[in-house]
């Protein structure tokens, strides 16, 4: 058994509530890629984007995959774009049981904070097409899939069953 478990999944999909949390259940330490990146740059992802644009931010994420690869006891909130760059998935693949949290895009777009994600933020629908593009590949990567299309608690009651039962074989 791998011992971080790394969640991917579109924007909005849930990673870093259901991460925190499984975190807590796991007595594992939650990693949220996308604040670490910040809180390095000094600077939130929209100004990253703005300032240095898509590549400089993409390059930091694959440098942080590596540094998270070799590290134990995590339970990691991947970026949606993650899947984008196939060393990323390798190098978290290493340590890493990959989980899909499978969420209806058409249920994101109604809830999501577009403000703070710079391929929508001028235009939410695009949603819809960065996850057509995205699933195949989310679907590639997973060693596992969990749907959260209903409440959290079935979510998160959901990847423990299937974090634990993957455990004991
Ligand atoms: C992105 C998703 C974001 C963040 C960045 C790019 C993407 O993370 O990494 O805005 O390409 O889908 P979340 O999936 O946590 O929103």
């Amino acid at each position: 058994m791998k011992d971080n478990i790394v969640l991917i999944g579109i924007m909005g999909c849930g990673k870093s509530s259901l991460g925190k949390q499984l975190a807590k259940r796991l007595s594992k330490t939650f990693v949220d890629m996308d604040a670490v990146i910040e809180k390095e740059a000094g600077m939130t992802i929209t100004q990253m984007f703005e300032t240095f644009g898509e590549p400089y931010f993409r390059d930091k994420e694959t440098e942080l995959c590596r540094r998270l690869s070799k590290q134990t006891g995590l339970v990691i909130s991947t970026g949606g774009g993650i899947v984008g760059r196939e060393e990323n998935m390798t190098a978290l693949g290493e340590t890493g049981t990959i989980i899909f949290i499978d969420r209806n895009p058409s249920i994101i777009i109604r809830t999501i904070n577009a403000e703070k994600r710079p391929l929508i933020r001028d235009n939410p629908q695009r949603l819809l097409d960065i996850h057509k593009q995205r699933l195949p590949l989310y679907r590639k990567y997973a060693d596992r899939i969990v749907p959260n299309n209903r409440s959290f608690r079935e979510a998160i009651n959901r990847l423990m069953a299937d974090i634990t039962e993957n455990s004991e074989r």
